[in-house]
């Protein structure tokens, strides 16, 4: 994964002291899909899945931005990812999908989801999105209003 992207420095130093943020590499496997499966479930991924999904992320890292945030061990405590979206409408405009933003149980009320969403949303301002989204449950619809996101229509799901 590129580790080009810029995380501002307030975000950086906000952090618990020895934690840090930063793009996802490809030996975070068993740390990325532990914390994932505070969300939802992860399944049971190969090794080879695995590189083939972080390779296919990897190459496109224009759309993709996977970060963690690392404790003072290096354990990974927490991901999120953005997906620029190229659009046709607002003069070719993007659009930034935030997704999959999960704190590890045992590390979540240090403010590591507001600083995983403030990094994400610096880099989706920064890649010339005019805006970021995002669908999340009734119950974390305050934490997102505390990252500066507003209520804006009905998130809807056709399963297959
Ligand atoms: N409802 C209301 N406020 C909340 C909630 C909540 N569910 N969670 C946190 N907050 C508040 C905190 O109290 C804090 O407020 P303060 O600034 O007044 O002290 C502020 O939001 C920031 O909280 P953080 O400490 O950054 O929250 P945390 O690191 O625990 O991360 C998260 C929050 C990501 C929701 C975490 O609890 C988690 O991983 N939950 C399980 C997975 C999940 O639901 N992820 C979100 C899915 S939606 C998506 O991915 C787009």
């Amino acid at each position: 994964m590129s580790t080009s992207v810029s995380i501002p420095s307030e975000v950086t130093s906000a952090l618990p002291t020895g934690y840090a943020i930063r793009p996802i590499q490809k030996s975070d496997k068993q740390g990325v899909l532990d914390v994932l499966a505070v969300l939802t479930t992860v399944g049971d991924i190969s090794n080879e899945s695995w590189d083939d999904r972080f390779d296919y992320i990897s190459k496109h890292d224009d759309t993709y931005t996977i970060l963690c945030i690392t404790d003072e061990a290096g354990k990974v405590c927490a991901t999120g990812s953005l997906i620029v979206e190229r659009k046709f409408i607002r003069n070719c405009g993007l659009v930034g999908h935030i997704e999959d933003i999960a704190v590890a149980k045992e590390q979540q009320g240090k403010k590591l989801g507001l600083r995983m969403i403030q990094a994400l949303d610096s880099i989706a301002e920064a890649s010339g999105c005019y805006k970021s989204i995002l669908d999340c449950s009734e119950s974390n619809q305050g934490f997102y209003e505390k990252c500066g996101f507003k209520l804006a229509g009905v998130e809807m799901a056709h399963y297959y």
